[in-house]
Order: C-alpha cells, then sequence, then structure tokens
C-alpha cells in the first residue's frame, strides 16, 4: 500500500507485479477491496495499478464537489506519479465505469485497452438522481448507514444475499471505510454525470463487458447493448453472481479479465 499526494489531496493506492498496467477503478461506496482476488491474480503477470478514490477507502475525503472528471484526472495524476506513460487497461466497476467513461473522453491517449464491468453507459433519469441528491443530504444530516443497508439487497443476488452472510459482512466493511463527505460528493458526481452512450462507438479500443448474471443495477440486457455499440468488444456473463461479481464469482471475473488481457 501506498499513498501520494495526487492533485492536492493524499490518495492510497496498491501497485502489484510488473507487466502491462492495468488500472483498477472501484465502484460506489467501496474501495479497492473489491478487486482483491483479481488483484492478487493479475499481478502474475500484469503490473496492476487499485487506487481507492477521492473519499473512500484510505484515500483522504474530498474538501469540495467532484465529479467523474475530478476522479478521472485524479487517476491521470497518479499515473503521472507513477511514470506510467504507456497506455493502459482501465476496468471500471459500476461508478469506476462512469470513472472510465470520462476518462477516455479525457486521457484516450492513455488507453490501450478496456473492461467495462457491471456498469451502464445511460444517464440517471431524472427521478433517480433525485433521488441521489435527497440521499446526499440525509447521509449529511444521519451519516451513511441507511444508504448501505438500503443497496446491500440490490448489490448482491439473492442468493448470496440470504446464503453468504460473510460475503455480505466483508462488503459491508468495505462500504464502512468510506467517509461520509466522500459518500455524499460521489452521489452528486453520479447524478451529475454525463451520458455516454454516444461515446460507446468512438471507443476505439479493445474492449470486454463483463456482467452479473443477477445484476439488478446493471442488468445484462443493458451490458450486452453497450457491447453491441462499442467497436470491438466481447461480452461475458458471469453466472451465480449479482451486481458484485468480483466478490460473488472472484475466479470467473478474473479468467475473463486474463482471456481479454492475453488476447
Ligand atoms: C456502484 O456499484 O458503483 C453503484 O451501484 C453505481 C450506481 O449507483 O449507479
Amino acid at each position: 500500500m501506498s499513498t501520494a499526494t495526487i492533485n492536492n489531496h493524499n490518495m492510497v493506492y496498491e501497485v502489484i507485479g510488473t507487466g502491462k498496467p492495468v488500472l483498477l477503478v472501484h465502484g460506489f461506496p467501496l474501495n479497492r477491496q473489491m478487486w482483491r482476488v483479481q488483484i492478487d491474480a493479475l499481478a502474475q503477470s500484469h503490473k496492476v495499478i487499485a487506487p481507492d478514490l477521492r473519499g473512500f477507502g484510505e484515500s483522504d475525503p474530498p474538501s469540495g464537489d467532484v465529479s467523474m472528471a475530478t476522479y478521472a484526472d485524479d487517476l491521470a495524476a497518479l499515473l503521472d506519479h507513477l511514470a506510467i506513460d504507456q497506455p493502459v487497461t482501465i476496468a471500471g466497476f459500476s461508478m469506476g465505469g462512469y470513472v472510465a467513461f470520462e476518462f477516455w473522453r479525457r486521457h484516450k491517449n492513455r488507453v490501450g485497452n478496456m473492461m467495462l464491468i457491471d456498469t451502464r453507459a445511460d444517464p440517471d433519469p431524472s427521478e433517480k438522481a433525485a433521488g441521489r441528491k435527497e440521499a446526499a443530504q440525509r447521509v449529511l444530516k444521519e451519516g451513511p448507514n441507511f444508504l448501505y443497508d438500503g443497496m446491500m439487497p440490490n448489490l448482491v443476488s439473492d442468493r448470496t444475499f440470504n446464503g453468504q452472510p460473510d460475503l455480505v459482512k466483508s462488503l459491508r466493511a468495505i462500504m464502512a471505510t468510506s467517509s461520509p463527505a466522500g459518500v455524499v460528493a460521489a452521489l452528486h458526481a453520479m447524478a451529475n454525470r454525463p451520458d455516454s452512450q454516444s461515446l460507446l462507438a468512438e471507443i476505439s479500443v479493445p474492449t470486454v463487458v463483463i456482467v452479473g448474471a443477477e445484476d439488478a443495477i446493471s442488468p445484462p440486457s443493458v451490458m450486452e447493448q453497450i457491447a453491441k455499440s462499442l467497436q470491438t468488444a466481447e461480452f461475458c456473463v458471469i453466472e451465480n453472481a449479482g451486481h458484485m461479481t468480483t466478490m460473488e464469482n472472484p475466479d470467473a471475473v478474473t479468467t475473463a479479465m486474463k482471456k481479454h488481457l492475453s488476447a
């Protein structure tokens, strides 16, 4: 684990392994630990870079508003800090996918490959965006636990929720490391994120689209449409998993990622 001052805030990240760089971007309200199995497996053949985004995990909370552009620019600055100037494979999970789209918009010369995992290219419908902003107000008053409780049944499959209490506990422990300021800022950033649907046809790098068969947040039908709209994409459905594929069926996700990296 390392810490660097990135765009005036302390960012905590791991860099493990050697080889071509793979940048793993976590979802909301999570941190790099959601990639634990993938970090260790991919590091056998690649240089894996796994940061905690601003306000999550061990990174400092944000001091003001953030946007997907803030997170994307933090990642570019982290690559500068690590003196990585060759194109990277960027793997974005859910909110990390929203960041990956923004990274493409702002830093496309740094992208050699993409992995879009349990994410969406469309913006929030207005009701959902309003709901996120209301939730942000409530987090400011009473903290984020109500939000985590409400999210959990949608994050994992019913089978995981009812049958894997240890996994649900680990996921909850990851959430608990998020700072309230980080959660509030990210809720606004997600509500205000741009529509990335028209971007898909412009993404010219090889991409794999990975989704849990029972993902309730970014369902297979939505992700299949993303794959169809991209220039070069493989589409991979992970069985026995809801949204949290990297934790619910970690080996299947690792296999899909390795396959893409070795293609
Ligand atoms: C995530 O997993 O990052 C979130 O569920 C994304 C979202 O709420 O849109």
